[in-house]
């Protein structure tokens, strides 16, 4: 079997065609246009890419962004500053503070710091917690993209045993987080595994649906995947060949039956559950 492709970048484009038309009529309806400020500090060129492609995807949806690069030894409590001024801006919606941040300033501290009601990103402890107990004010925006190409293309959740490897607070956590919960495009079995989870391809092995982001390059590898298992790939690493996924697409295609490519497949959602995320932040600020 040739595993059929979930395309990202397609799916993307659509819901940002959905979100275009539900911001114009905000827009014309109450006169405010949705915006995020975006903050990067130092100049990581992978972190330049990432804020380019946000703000290029702000301006196609007709959304406005604001962005600030502040230097690389900018202190914390300077950051703090900035935040602080981010978070009494009524013309600013929503907040992004690129991460990583250097290493002289600690990135829980800043995420704590972005007013929950901005927090694009759900990094926020209160955010956190709103989706934990099932009753969300912002969707995680990987996890959401990833829950949107399984549903959108009619891959079933509800009932299966999904898999995620990696358990991070940017994707492993929160997915897991929202695809246990009893709602639409949900109701799955999860399984969060990490690297010190014991025989790791037995556990991989039993899933529907197979989820992986834990950053190593083609680390799932098909002896790890159950025929005719979806497997999502949230990986973007950085090798000398290129970019490539944290699975091995060419050998797993083979044994897949839904597979995302890299690039391509889960990237382009996140950028759009973002977009996503500051319509409902300025709606919520702006009233309906
Ligand atoms: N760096 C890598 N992914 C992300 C993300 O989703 N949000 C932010 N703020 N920084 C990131």
């Amino acid at each position: 079997m040739t595993a059929q492709l979930l395309d990202g970048k397609t799916l993307a484009r659509t819901i940002q065609t959905e979100i275009a038309a539900e911001v114009a009529e905000f827009v014309a309806r109450k006169g405010t246009k949705p915006c995020l400020a975006t903050v990067l500090v130092g100049a990581d060129p992978a972190s330049e890419v990432y804020i380019r492609n946000k703000r290029q995807a702000c301006e196609r949806v007709g959304m406005e962004s604001r962005h600030t690069s502040l230097p690389a030894e900018t202190t914390q409590s300077e950051l703090l500053g900035f935040v602080a001024k981010l978070n009494a801006d009524p013309g600013v919606h929503g907040i992004l503070v690129q991460l990583p941040l250097p290493k002289q300033i600690d990135e829980s501290r800043v995420l704590l710091a972005v007013a929950p009601a901005k927090d694009v990103d759900c990094f926020h402890p209160e955010n956190v917690g709103l989706l934990v107990q099932g009753r969300p004010r912002f969707l995680p925006c990987t996890p959401h993209g990833v829950q949107q190409l399984l549903v959108r293309n009619a891959v079933d959740i509800a009932g299966k045993h999904v898999v995620i490897v990696g358990r991070s607070d940017i994707v492993g956590k929160p997915l897991a987080n929202m695809l246990v919960q009893k709602a639409a495009g949900a109701d799955a079995t999860v399984t969060v595994c990490h690297s010190r989870t014991r025989d790791l391809a037995a556990v991989t092995r039993a899933a529907d649906i197979l989820v992986a982001a834990i950053g190593k390059p083609r680390f799932i590898t098909p002896d790890m995947v159950r025929p005719g298992a979806v497997v999502v790939d949230v990986g973007i690493n950085r090798t000398e060949s290129g970019l490539c996924g944290d699975v091995d697409f060419d050998a797993v295609r083979e044994v897949a039956s839904y597979i995302t490519p890299v690039p391509g497949g889960v990237g382009p959602l996140t950028i759009t559950m973002l977009l996503k995320n500051t319509l409902i932040a300025c709606q919520e600020q702006v009233g309906v």
